[in-house]
């Protein structure tokens, strides 16, 4: 049977076409003024003045290790991740060192970092899994005591808090998604969200081949300046005005989709209470984006070909990166990740998923452990 409830979908519809529509005419697609106004407004929505658009998180996490001047040495990281997050060690000739996760929350485990810190630890990477911030005061007292950057990979928590701080200004940089399956969905796009004036025009000049005047910038006079000087070496990672129109529109609406898929997460929790499966927990000192419902689920395989039978996209979130043949050099022992990778599941939700949808999709899974 095919595919009738993907396991993602993003929410976009009329609004964000009037955006694309409103931008087509004013004859301004590439990086300029709706990038800057989704810069200001993203930066508003989170608190920091410090926002630099970029095309995806992928270009996040790469910059966040030049803006700290990180070209070497060991990064403790998690296995448990989209591969972006560890590609941008290998990018920047850095070694990632995996630490285990936390059986409850799948976000990285302070003590193990601990254990895997040496002296050529450079910095650690904290994604906040589903939108569910890592334990960032363990990790802030870890970074401090040795000295070490803390990068805070955010690709799933724009509008998550940690103890009332917004993910992505607790470590030292912060680098978000607005892919099109995130909570604030562009189709392709991203930010790095920085701490200093210098380490913002930096970042600005490196996201744009390292000019240090923007297209947009010298359109704006009476006349087009053709005049820039390139001081350093920079890379093509900018947003669009395209991907900023939509994500002014998802902006506004984030919260709204937050809630959304918080009421799916209760519902199926609720629904599964029974059953031999385990939903990932939601602290209670934490706001989350609940961008993901993950559960540990006996015979997970066995389940998801049972609901892909019944039309139920579902997916894996995520296959342990040490497993892949490229991480094999850096592979480690790892049990809790890989004891997750075995039986997590991702189920459909989104705020587009219908109740009729979710009910569909509990009776399919009850069905299958026989209830
Ligand atoms: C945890 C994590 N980090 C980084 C990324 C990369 O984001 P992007 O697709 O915007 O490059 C993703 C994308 O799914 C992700 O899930």
């Amino acid at each position: 049977m095919t595919t009738q409830i993907p396991v993602f979908k993003p929410a976009v519809g009329d609004e964000e076409w009037q955006a694309l529509r409103e931008c087509f005419e004013t004859g301004w697609i590439g990086l300029g003024p709706k990038t800057g106004e989704f810069e200001k407004a993203f930066g508003e929505y989170i608190g920091s003045p410090y926002v630099v658009g970029l095309n995806s998180a992928t270009s996040a996490l790469d910059l966040a290790f030049k803006i700290l001047n990180i070209e070497s040495g060991e990064v403790i990281t998690t296995s448990l991740t989209f591969v972006s997050t560890n590609h941008a060690i290998l990018y920047n000739d850095c070694t990632p060192v995996f630490a285990d996760v936390q059986p409850d929350t799948l976000t990285i485990d302070p003590d193990d970092v601990r254990r895997k810190i040496t002296p050529r630890t450079r910095a650690i990477m904290a994604v906040h899994y589903a939108g569910h911030p890592a334990e960032m005061d363990a990790l802030t007292t870890l970074a401090r005591e040795h000295n070490l950057a803390l990068i805070e990979d955010c690709a799933h928590a724009a509008g998550s808090q940690y103890r009332g701080q917004s993910a992505g200004l607790i470590g030292d940089v912060g680098c978000f998604s607005f892919h099109a399956v995130k909570n604030i969905a562009m189709g392709e796009g991203g930010a790095l969200v920085v701490r200093t004036q210098e380490q913002y025009e930096r970042a600005m000049r490196l996201r744009w081949c390292g000019i240090n005047r923007s297209t947009w910038e010298r359109a704006k006079g009476r006349s087009y300046a053709w005049q820039y000087d390139v001081q350093e070496l920079g890379y093509k990672y900018h947003l669009s005005d395209l991907s900023a129109a939509i994500g002014l529109v998802q902006l506004r609406k984030a919260e709204q989709h937050r809630l959304a898929r918080e009421r799916i997460w209760q519902v199926y929790n609720q629904a599964f209470a029974d059953l031999p499966v385990v939903p990932l927990a939601v602290h209670d000192d934490v706001k989350t984006t609940y961008l993901f419902y993950v559960i540990r689920a006996e015979q997970r395989d066995n389940l998801m070909a049972a609901l892909a039978e019944q039309g139920i996209g579902t997916s894996v979130h995520y296959y342990p990166n040490h497993l892949f043949e490229v991480y094999r050099p850096y592979t480690t022992s790892l049990p809790e990740t890989e004891r997750a990778g075995d039986s997590i599941i991702t189920l459909p939700c989104y705020p587009t998923l219908t109740d009729e949808q979710q009910a569909h999709i509990i009776a399919a899974v009850r069905t299958f452990y026989g209830k």
